[in-house]
């Protein structure tokens, strides 16, 4: 197959779409700078983790070298590349947080979940994503951020309301 047969295979109608729409957006021959929207795409519709085939094929379709590709989504934390939970969890851990006893909440959290931070839970319904270096909510510290949504002054009952809540109406 080659590699733009790849690339239709692989990528949806939609994606492509998406990605032509961001083309178009740049001057000819700067379609590099589609490959953020690209990858979002292409990861939204693969379950949010993106697989190597699936870089090479938004390569192929950008008519980039591969590496460029896999650059970007190794550099951004937004993407994964590796089959991860549903919905992502990240917690706070820098220094307003800490004070405010951040580690407490994510023990908390990983005791809960039975994981450790960067696991899923084995029903695919959490992503324990990562230690965020600090998101701008230091007023509300502790917190945390679930599928981008902030939850502040957190308490072990608080994060026990929102991570019993979350993904519960997908089935
Ligand atoms: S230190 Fe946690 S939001 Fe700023």
């Amino acid at each position: 197959m080659s590699d733009s047969a790849t690339a239709t295979t692989l990528l949806s109608a939609h994606v492509r779409e998406e990605i032509d729409r961001w083309i178009a957006r740049f001057p000819k021959g700067r379609q590099r700078s589609a490959v953020i929207a690209a990858l979002h795409a292409a990861q939204h519709e693969n379950h949010g983790h993106l697989t190597t085939d699936i870089m090479d094929a938004v390569a192929s379709y950008l008519e980039l070298p591969p590496i460029e590709v896999y650059e970007v989504a190794a550099f951004y934390s937004m993407f994964e590349t590796k089959p991860v939970g549903r919905h992502s969890v990240s917690v706070c851990t820098n220094i307003s947080c800490m004070l405010r006893g951040s580690d407490e909440i994510l023990g908390h959290i990983e005791r809960k979940l039975g994981i450790r931070v960067g696991e899923s839970t084995p029903d695919g319904r959490i992503y324990l994503k990562r230690e965020e270096e600090c998101l701008a909510a230091c007023c509300g510290a502790p917190m945390m951020m679930v599928d981008h949504v902030y939850h502040e002054n957190l308490t072990p009952a608080k994060v026990d309301a929102v991570l019993d809540a979350v993904g519960r109406s997908e089935s």
